[in-house]
């Protein structure tokens, strides 16, 4: 057996999409686990860019078998726009190719309007969600109201698991002075859009068995990354998942064991979208040349990513916490015209050194990064698919970067293509 889950070391936007593309020419199955269209994953293919949001990135492959999990939250709606799109970019989508998770939970349209009144009320405090529902359908989850896929099999359960979550929903609407949301128009609307979306529904954990018997590849696909995880990130600067690698496990309906190696996906800077701390943020013009350089702007939102340098802090308690055997590290082009690049490999607190990004928000906007400098190789490495034919300075910087972290380089991307990425390590053949 080897299944390989991919999850992001940073604050999401690492790059997981291209690498779960490039790696699923291997995998007979991709699986997405948690997140909903929060996330949105960037494929290119010959020229052609695919952006993903809800849509394992296997799709885009024949022959391959892409599912959605229990863990993920499916705007029903949404998910059937983006299968439209991407049909319309020749993409053959059919209960052949997708199965999704029967007990997965709807994010519906009253979820979207709270975070966005959450979010509008919250003035300096808010989070800069993305705005889609994600953490108010996560709530209603956890609270034991939610409606899920199987929900839309029967107008009766349709009608009663409505009532139960609109009562909660409308007393807090009528405590903010909103208008209270009527059952009947939303139920009418996805009862018409159910069989689209029964179609695709199955017992997700009965076919992760039927696959993992057949000694099927699986690859789960992570969505966010480490440091939003509702859990060990930044929080309350986080989404309302858990994003570890261990999520893959609950988020689909089979045990740990079923995972032999995790990969973790890991900018060679970073960002971040949304509010929160960043220790190694980079107001500068030097932060300005890595957003247009590495065109960083949300592929939900299109938001500009604010940009820094790489904390190798941040990633080596990633990879812990998530037990990640190998990173992927992405966008090292996008360091190429720079005379200097700076890692950051200790903190100091009031004045203390420090080797871990401590739990308390107040203390991780008080942390300054203690760097360490290397020459730039002012080369391109745009399109290098050895790593012997990297430049000397780029080699140096990687080895350097590995040993901090502590964890094995297994693949460098040196362009959004597919295949311009350097293989290392093949995470299916680690035994
Ligand atoms: P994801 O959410 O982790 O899948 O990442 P996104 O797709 O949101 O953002 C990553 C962006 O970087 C996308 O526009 C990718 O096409 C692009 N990208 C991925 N790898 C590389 C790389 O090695 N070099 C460059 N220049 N761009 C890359
Ligand atoms: P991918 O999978 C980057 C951020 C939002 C916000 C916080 C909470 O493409 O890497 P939410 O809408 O989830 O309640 O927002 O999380 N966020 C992401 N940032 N990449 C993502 O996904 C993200 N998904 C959510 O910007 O700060
Ligand atoms: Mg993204």
């Amino acid at each position: 057996m080897k299944n390989v889950a991919v999850v992001g070391s940073q604050w999401g936007d690492e790059g997981k999409g291209k690498i779960v593309d490039w790696l699923s020419s291997e995998a007979d199955i991709v699986v997405r686990f948690q997140g909903g269209h929060n996330a949105g994953h960037t494929l290119v293919i010959e020229g052609i860019t695919y952006k993903l949001r809800l849509l394992p990135s296997g799709i885009v492959r024949k022959n391959k078998i892409s599912i959605i999990g229990n863990g993920v939250v499916v705007d029903p709606w949404a998910l059937l726009d983006e299968i439209d799109e991407i049909k319309s970019k020749g993409v053959t989508v059919s209960p052949k190719n997708l199965i999704i998770s029967e007990s997965a939970n709807l994010i519906l349209p009253f979820h979207k309007e709270m975070d966005e009144i959450r979010e509008d009320a919250a003035g300096n405090a808010k989070i800069g969600t993305t705005r889609r529902g994600i953490g108010p359908a996560y709530e209603d989850k956890v609270g034991r109201r939610s409606i899920r896929v199987m929900d839309l099999v029967s107008e009766e359960n349709l009608d009663h698991r409505l009532e139960i979550v609109l009562l909660h929903h409308n007393a807090i609407r009528k405590g903010l002075g909103k208008k209270v949301y009527k059952k009947d128009k939303l139920k009418k609307d996805l009862l018409k859009i159910a069989p689209e979306i029964l179609k695709y529904s199955k017992p997700v954990w009965k076919k992760i068995d039927e696959f993992k018997s057949q000694n099927k590849k699986i690859l789960f696909e992570g969505a966010q990354g480490v440091l939003l995880d509702v859990d060990h990130g930044t929080y309350p600067f986080v989404t309302s998942s858990n994003t570890v690698a261990s999520s893959a496990a609950t988020g689909s309906g089979c045990g740990p064991n079923s995972i032999n190696y995790v990969l973790g996906i890991t900018k060679a800077y970073t960002t971040r979208v949304g509010e929160g701390p960043f220790p190694t943020e980079l107001k500068d013009e030097i932060g300005e040349e890595l957003g247009t350089k590495g065109k960083e702007f949300g592929t939900v939102t299109h938001r500009k990513r604010r940009c820094g340098w790489f904390d190798g802090v941040l990633v080596r308690q990633t990879i812990k916490i998530s037990g990640i055997n190998g990173i992927a590290l992405t966008k090292l082009d996008v360091l190429d015209d720079l005379d200097y690049v700076k890692m950051c490999v200790a903190y100091e607190l009031d004045g203390n050194k420090i080797d871990y990004l401590p739990a308390a928000v107040d203390d991780q906007l008080k942390v300054k990064p203690v760097y360490k400098t290397f020459e730039g190789w002012k080369t391109s490495t745009k399109g290098i698919k050895n790593f012997k034919d990297l430049p000397d300075n780029a080699k140096k910087y990687i080895r350097e970067l590995e040993q901090f972290i502590e964890t094995k380089v297994s693949s460098i991307s040196t362009s959004p293509e597919r295949n311009d990425t350097i293989l290392i390590e093949d995470p299916f053949k680690i035994n």
